[in-house]
């Protein structure tokens, strides 16, 4: 009996597979404060959720696991990727949210210098011109009442309010507290204000802004308010998940965002002396056989291909295996 050694040349590489995942989020039930939740989504996904539309908040909502969440903390609510951008001004009513800043500001100079950094709110004073300033300080204000159209009414509230109070008053009673986008409106409102009175106009500190940095145009607030405190922004899956201020540091459940699912395997190819595995036009040619052949065995469309490289550039790597061969 003789025992024969055989080498057999195969070459292996690393195949990335993707596929695009049905549910575009992932909640993930365990107790983290807001940054430590954006740093596990970062590292296994793709940061925590941005929810840009209805349907994101739709698929949130049918998604959501309601009692693991109240088991966990007695509440509904999981950290969504929104971040709150406090050297941009908006407007309180949301149809003049914007984060453009060259819309109509009337500042005094040297403001908004957000003195002692506690001033997030605005003012203006009784000779029409604007100063940020503390949210919790009590003063009078100006609402604004939609007649009709763009028909406006301004209404000077001489009743002494922190900014919240009484943007919640102005809500109540009238429309909000006022936009102001031009210098004639500007001028009206001024001729509101009684000598050494200044009032709440409902500008303030804290622009939301998905966490690439992109405009968030969808809003899905369940109460409108600035909070110089929280800043940090979660969906309540108690009410329909619409999002509420709060402070970074409580522990709740989170969201990630995952666009894709991606899978690593190994492929190996047996010798096949006529190919160049160096070449381009071959690696493509393979991907797409690949491909067809998951297809064939009916992996669903969603899904793409493509080699890994290795640190040193390279895709295939060759291998000798080692095979008995027994003959008597
Ligand atoms: C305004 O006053 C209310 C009621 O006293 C309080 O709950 C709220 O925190 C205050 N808001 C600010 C910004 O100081
Ligand atoms: C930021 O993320 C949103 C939501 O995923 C996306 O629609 C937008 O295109 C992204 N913007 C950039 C600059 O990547
Ligand atoms: C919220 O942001 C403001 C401005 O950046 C900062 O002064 C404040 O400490 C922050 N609050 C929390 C709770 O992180």
């Amino acid at each position: 009996m003789e025992k024969f050694l055989l080498f057999v040349i195969a070459a292996s590489a690393l195949l990335g597979i993707s596929s695009f995942a049905e549910c575009a989020f992932y909640f993930v039930y365990d107790q983290k404060t807001w940054t430590e939740a954006q740093s596990y989504c970062e590292e296994k996904f793709n940061g925590l959720a941005p929810i840009n539309n209805m349907e994101d908040v739709e698929i949130l909502n049918n998604h959501g696991n309601l009692s693991k969440m109240l088991a966990l903390d007695g509440n509904n609510l999981a950290w969504i990727g929104l971040r709150k951008d406090m050297s941009i001004f908006v407007w309180s009513d949301i149809e003049f949210y914007e984060d453009d800043n060259t819309m109509f500001r009337n500042w005094k100079s040297g403001e908004p210098n957000n003195f002692h950094g506690i001033e997030s709110c605005v003012i203006m004073r009784d000779d029409g011109l604007w100063n940020d300033y503390p949210c919790d300080s009590t003063l009078n204000s100006v609402c604004y009442e939609r007649v009709s159209g763009s028909t406006v009414n301004f209404v000077f509230i001489d009743q002494k309010m922190n900014f919240t109070e009484a943007q919640t008053f102005c809500r109540e009673q009238y429309t909000d507290l006022v936009s102001i986008t031009t210098s004639s409106d500007n001028e009206k409102i001024k001729q509101l204000l009684p000598p050494g009175s200044p009032a709440w106009i409902g500008l303030f500190r804290g622009y939301w802004e998905l966490l690439n940095g992109s405009k968030s145009t969808f809003m899905y607030w369940s109460e409108w308010q600035p909070d110089t405190e929280k800043n940090c922004s979660a969906a309540n899956f108690q009410n329909s998940g619409k999002w509420e201020y709060s402070n970074c540091d409580t522990r709740m459940s989170f969201i990630c965002n995952t666009p894709v699912l991606k899978q690593v395997v190994r492929v190996k190819l047996a010798r096949s002396s006529s190919l160049d595995l160096n070449d381009p036009a071959v690696l493509e040619d393979l991907l797409k056989k690949l491909k067809q052949k998951l297809k064939d065995q009916g992996v669903s469309e969603d899904f793409s291909l493509s080699w890994r490289k290795q640190p040193d550039g390279k895709i295939f790597y060759k291998e000798e295996e080692e095979a008995m061969k027994t003959t008597s």
